[in-house]
């Protein structure tokens, strides 16, 4: 990337002040934190900090900190411990050529956020604290979003049950945190086209689930197919709905597209059993935009399989904050094993591909008004 000269860093919100800066008293020293934030592998590398705040029932939320990145302080009797009552997000901080420093569309995950929380009953979070833990943590490790290609500060906000306490019931305690960690492709080969195996015995998710809320327990839930998915030599897993076992509903943690010769382009519906995806809703308004047929529809195996067998479907392709937009190379299951024509460098996939990450990194105007400059 080539660099312009360093904009004026804007004042911080009213929101990013609540939370109170507790430095820490062992930061990385410079050269060390340069060598890390190089060639970062997904999620392996964390910033300084964290940001922080706690509730109770009687109280609502308080003390909202950013204080020295380090392991939590859990009672063992803890119930999300027990019974999993934990919500997460997945955002990034995109550094520019200028040098400031945005995220993408963060109302979308606070919005999220909060609809999770409602479905593991859990407190709400006001946007406002959202967007605000978010910022005051990347100016406090500023230094720590990295610059290189495909790179980006991945920001993991999350909220969990810390009650001690063995009963089955809401809690009346709870933590929310955000950690940072420098990232690449979320891939370890990079952005290559990646293979699927389909799951047919196990689902992620059923009617009045949690399958659109973003919960730890769903991701336990894909583990076992993934493990699955790899022993036949595939990278990613796919469900099937739980009621038909026949239609396409997303990967262990990404949503899934698929592109017609006729340049058509469908995604699965939101059932209510998959999540909805920033990267999908974005992926949708920029085919939108440029004037494709994108359809939000039931999407069955067997079209697929059909699709791919007399070439009809020639791009399919995974999405999510992670990911961006991977494309897939191979899809198989017990019974098929079949490629993908265009998997490796399908024009539509790579087209949405460079749009997107052009908006979030400044190369390209943002005409929805996406990104929002945190620094
Ligand atoms: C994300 O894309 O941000 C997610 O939370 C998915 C996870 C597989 C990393």
């Amino acid at each position: 990337m080539t660099s312009l000269p360093e904009s004026p860093r804007p004042a911080p919100t009213r929101a990013a002040g609540a939370f109170e800066v507790r430095l820490s008293d062992s930061p990385l020293p410079e050269p060390d934190r340069r060598a890390l934030i190089a060639s970062p592998r997904f999620g392996t590398v964390f910033t300084d900090h964290m940001a922080r705040c706690t509730w109770t029932a009687g109280g609502g939320w308080s003390d909202r900190r950013i204080e020295k990145y380090g392991p939590l302080n859990l009672n063992p009797a803890a119930a999300v411990l027990h019974y999993g009552q934990e919500i997460f997000e997945g955002l990034k901080a995109y550094r520019h050529a200028d040098g400031s420093v945005w995220t993408f569309r963060p109302e979308a995950n606070a919005a999220r956020f909060a609809r999770s929380a409602h479905r593991l009953a859990l407190p709400q979070l006001s946007a406002e604290d959202f967007l605000g833990s978010i910022e005051a943590l990347v100016r406090v490790d500023a230094a720590w979003v990295p610059s290189g290609e495909e790179t980006s500060l991945y920001l993991r906000p999350f909220m969990y049950a810390s009650e001690d306490f063995l009963g089955v019931r809401a809690t009346q305690q709870a933590e929310y945190l955000v950690i940072a960690s420098p990232v690449g492709p979320y891939f370890a080969g990079g952005v290559k086209p990646v293979s699927i195996w389909v799951a047919q015995d196990y689902h992620r998710s059923g009617a009045g689930g949690t399958g659109a809320a973003k919960c730890g327990g769903n991701y336990a839930a894909s583990l076992l197919p993934q493990q699955e998915a790899q022993s036949k030599g595939c990278d990613q897993v796919c469900f099937l709905d739980a009621s038909t076992n026949s239609l396409l509903e997303e990967l262990g943690g990404m949503n899934v597209f698929i592109v017609g010769a006729d340049g058509s382009v469908a995604t699965p519906e939101l059932s209510g059993t998959i999540l909805e995806g920033v990267t999908r809703s974005s992926i949708l308004r920029l085919l939108a935009d440029s004037g494709h047929d994108v359809q939000e529809r039931p999407i069955a195996l067997a079209e697929l399989r059909a699709g791919l067998a007399d070439g009809s479907v020639t791009e399919v392709f995974a999405c999510g904050t992670a990911a961006v937009i991977t494309p897939i190379g191979r899809l198989a299951g017990a019974d098929f094993d079949l490629a993908v024509a265009d998997g490796a460098a399908g024009r539509v996939t790579t087209g949405l591909r460079e749009a997107l990450t052009d908006i979030q990194y400044g190369r390209a105007a943002d005409p929805h008004g996406w990104m929002h400059r945190l620094l």
